[in-house]
């Protein structure tokens, strides 16, 4: 069995969505079990080394049998392990609903905006008991991350990646919904109208929670199912999520292969990860 600790700082975190249980391409050099003020993370927190040696840390977000629901996964938790860790940047990955034609099921998308359609029920913030912060969340996504993972994610068998390269191109928005049930046709055409591109159930917390953490943070999205807007098609089933998924992992695997050195790089050369650094500062309310 793998060692239970890890001395070095590890900058870079992977958390894994549906489908997503573990790193297949690295071998893992340790596991450990990490104690939060906020309880345990969803899974063990797997450390695997890149080839270069860098080290990298992978969490399942459901668990490693999926056996929480988007509403009961400890995201503070998570996020509080990870940068307990050293963490500076975390790439993660989720399966979404298309809300567009032009997203295919099996397409990437590395979207730059989220909705909030969550529904309160998830502790969303480090900041509570009487100590006020408020972080900003503009842009509720790293730049300089989402354009790293876009330059180099671009290495799919027949699919399509879609990413906003500049500032002409138009916003790729994540709904994000409570669940677990899925959307009904009304609503999935009114994320339509609202401008949505996909719609999942696990962009929340989690981002907001990198932000408050000073984390540089990125989705990279697969798409599984045209969601339920469609007339003539019948409303998305966890069936056609899996099977999509399932179908797709050498993408998914090629994905990850393609972007992890890239960002390591990245974060050695201090374009990602260093721009939150301090952020926190001002965001707070309350005198000392
Ligand atoms: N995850 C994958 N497909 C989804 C959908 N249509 N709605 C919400 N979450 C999803």
């Amino acid at each position: 069995s793998l060692p239970t600790t890890f001395d070095e700082p590890i900058l870079l975190g992977v958390i894994g969505g549906t489908g997503l249980y573990k790193l297949s391409c690295l071998t893992p050099v340790a596991k450990l079990t990490v104690q939060t003020p906020w309880g345990l993370p969803s899974s063990p927190i797997t450390i695997s080394r890149t080839p270069s040696g860098f080290p990298v840390a992978f969490l399942a977000r459901h668990g490693i049998h999926h056996d929480l629901t988007p509403s009961d996964v400890p995201a503070r938790a998570n996020i509080a392990a990870l940068k307990s860790l050293g963490v500076r940047a975390i790439v993660a990955f989720s399966a979404v609903g298309s809300l567009q034609e032009e997203i295919a099921p099996r397409d990437f998308v590395i979207p730059n905006q989220i909705i909030d359609r969550t529904k309160g029920v998830r502790p969303s913030s480090f900041f509570e008991k009487g100590f006020v912060g408020h972080v900003g969340f503009g842009d509720p996504f790293d730049a300089a991350l989402s354009e790293v993972l876009a330059e180099n994610s671009d290495v799919l068998l027949g699919q399509k990646l879609h990413s906003k390269r500049s500032a002409s191109d138009k916003d790729l928005v994540l709904i994000c919904m409570e669940g677990p049930a899925f959307s009904t046709r009304a609503e999935s055409k009114l994320y339509r109208s609202w401008g949505g591109s996909v719609i999942n159930m696990s962009a929340l917390p989690e981002a907001k929670l990198a932000k408050e953490a000073e984390i540089s943070y990125q989705m990279i999205c697969m798409s599984t199912d045209y969601d339920a807007w469609k007339e003539d098609e019948e409303p998305v089933t966890v069936e056609q999520v899996v099977g999509n998924l399932t179908a797709n992992a050498a993408n998914a695997e090629r994905v990850i292969s393609a972007i992890l050195e890239p960002v390591e790089l990245a974060i050695m050369e201090k374009r990602v990860g260093y721009t939150l650094e301090g952020s926190m500062r001002y965001a707070i309310s309350t005198g000392p």
